[in-house]
């Protein structure tokens, strides 16, 4: 097990003992989710145990108590060896608790042993997610009047307060491992390429990236969304029923997880390699917003000022078409552009395709890494323009001085490169 693991639990430690009465963090695996009677969903381990830890169980909790004589505990089932013979072993905890210098209980009792660990705390910070022995801890708390909370935690916190302080700025290691996730990703999108023809079905696209993705040992971080003509007006469009058609353009918004951590690129492709004047028009708009919004990513810069840089210009393409008529400042100062660009500018990326962020108008900072994902939307024809969704993403690193491109290697955005590129 790497030592990074042993100087996050160490961050986490002294945040929490920061506060004025004594604190504890518990922080369990994910419970696995049924599909159907004995069927399961793909396991996905917690995002935050596995970023204290590094520890992908199912049944593991970790619990932090800096004031406590041993401040960091591993809380473990017994072995189960019919469980095991199904599902196969789960890993050994001891190795894990030696390298993060934690004591073991191996208990079949968790709820029990976890309320003992926090006797002599005022604070807990615990997780919302549901079956979780986190989750069950503060159910347990809340639901105890006053006179049995005598010595327990009163105060309960979401953990993510605490975590998404630490897990959003990223250490050299979690870059390389998201490089290495977009790297698939941009590999998938550009061997995608060559299916991007009049009557493809959407989900065919959508099937080979998702199996690209795992035959290089990765999964996809989310649905992938392969969103053609009007169905890329449905911003995590899932239904991946239409059949792509010459003259339409498509979405292909998709991420490969690998090793835990996410990517997310988004690329729009003509259909049998050719585009119209009026998509084209649309298309440069949603460019030129996400090149100003790049510009704009370094370090003391608050989001919403990237969101304006791109909001800007998708307001200035849309009066230049003549869809927006008035001044672009005082267009933008009313949200003239939200009906066509509804969402946000992008998101922290890391261990989940969403990251852990903490609340608040959040200035970027070196080692952040975050989408910029502007985007252009006519659910219905607007005069001669068609029903449409235009989106381009790219996952951007904040550096001491400005910023990286971490998913430059895929398809060009430019748009003569990219039809280029499909005429071979
Ligand atoms: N793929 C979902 C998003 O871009 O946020
Ligand atoms: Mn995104
Ligand atoms: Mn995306």
């Amino acid at each position: 097990m790497k030592p990074i693991f042993r100087s996050r639990i160490k961050k986490a430690l002294a945040l929490l003992a920061q506060t004025e009465t004594p604190s504890a963090l518990v922080v369990s695996g994910n419970p696995g989710a049924i599909r159907s009677r004995d069927t399961h969903y793909p396991y996905r381990p917690n995002s935050d145990l596995y970023y204290l830890t590094g520890c992908t169980a199912e049944e593991v909790t970790l619990i932090l108590r800096p004031h406590a004589k041993d401040p960091v505990v591993l809380l473990a089932p017994p072995k189960d060896p019919v469980k095991s013979m199904w599902d196969g072993a789960p890993a050994p905890v001891k190795p894990l608790a030696k390298s993060l210098q934690a004591e073991v209980i191996t208990t079949n009792e968790p709820l029990k042993a976890a309320i003992n660990l926090l006797r002599g705390t005022s604070v807990c910070y615990a997780q919302s997610i549901a079956g979780t022995l986190s989750a069950a801890i503060k159910a347990d708390l809340s639901a105890r009047g006053a006179h049995e909370l005598r010595g327990l935690p009163q105060s309960l916190v979401d953990v993510e307060s605490l975590t998404a302080q630490l897990r959003m700025i990223k250490d050299p290691s979690e870059i390389k491992a998201i490089k290495e996730a977009a790297a698939i990703t941009g590999d998938a999108l550009l061997y995608a390429l060559g299916m991007v023809q009049s009557g493809v079905r959407e989900r065919e696209i959508a099937a080979f990236i998702e199996y690209f993705y795992r035959a290089q040992g990765a999964e996809p971080a989310f649905g992938t969304i392969v969103a053609s003509g009007p169905s890329a007006a449905t911003l995590h469009y899932r239904a991946l029923t239409r059949t792509l058609k010459n003259g339409e353009l498509l979405l292909i918004d998709s991420g490969a997880e690998l090793n835990m951590y996410a990517s997310d690129i988004t690329r729009m492709v003509p259909v049998g390699g050719a585009i119209s004047s009026d998509l084209r028009a649309l298309y440069e708009i949603v460019l030129s917003a996400q090149h100003a919004a790049i510009k704009k990513v370094k370090p003391g810069v608050v989001i919403a000022e990237v969101h304006k840089a791109a909001a800007t210009e998708i307001t200035r393409g849309l009066k230049e078409l003549g869809i927006l008529k008035g001044s672009v400042s005082e267009l933008v100062k009313k949200s003239a552009f939200k009906p066509f660009f509804p969402h946000g500018i992008g998101h922290s990326l890391g261990i989940d395709v969403h990251d852990a962020t903490p609340t608040g108008a959040i200035k970027l900072a070196k080692g952040m890494v975050i989408t910029i994902e502007p985007g252009l939307y006519l659910p219905k024809a607007v005069g001669r323009f068609p029903a449409c969704g235009i989106r381009i993403e790219d996952d951007v690193l904040v550096t001491s001085r400005g910023h990286e491109v971490l998913t430059d290697e895929t398809l060009p955005k430019d748009l003569n490169s990219l039809l280029e590129l499909m005429a071979g």
